[in-house]
């Protein structure tokens, strides 16, 4: 059965509670959609690049308690990452959630090691890396919104 109370920890529920970087961004250079069709969240992710680099990052939408302090994180940690930073990180993000974490090079995730716990959750799996799956793609220039199906 799946147990909040075995996710949230007070880092989650702080950012859940608490959105950083939530807010429509002025002139951004990149939008990016990301949807999860399962429940019906999505989440929109706005990018200032300086050349490679993310100057700013900010989110909006509407997701559950998950999504939305994956997403609170990840642009917490992602400002001012070149787009190779964040692609490592994102790797690491990716193994920790859905593998055992043997391989995961925890001194580069910080407090984004507090979302483990999602790994015994497969559907919340998708619910924490709808964010980072659409910074990836927006990073890459795609423009057609993302789906976690
Ligand atoms: Fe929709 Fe988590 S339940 S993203």
């Amino acid at each position: 059965m799946f147990d909040l109370k075995d996710l949230y920890q007070e880092v989650i529920i702080d950012h859940n509670r608490s959105p950083r970087n939530f807010g429509k961004m002025d002139s951004p250079d990149r939008t990016l959609e990301g949807f999860n069709p399962l429940c019906g969240d999505r989440l929109t992710l706005y990018l200032k690049m300086g050349g490679e680099q993310i100057d700013d990052i900010s989110f909006d939408g509407s997701g559950c308690a998950i999504s939305v302090a994956s997403a609170s994180m990840m642009t917490d940690a992602m400002k001012g990452k070149t787009a190779k930073e964040a692609e490592e990180i994102f790797n690491n993000f990716h193994e920790l959630v859905t593998t055992d974490g043997s391989n995961v090079d925890s001194d580069k995730l910080g407090k984004l090691a507090a979302l483990a716990g999602v790994r015994e959750y497969p559907t919340r799996v998708k619910c924490a890396t709808l964010c980072w799956h659409t910074l990836h793609s927006a990073l890459e220039g795609e423009q057609t919104p993302i789906s976690t199906e």
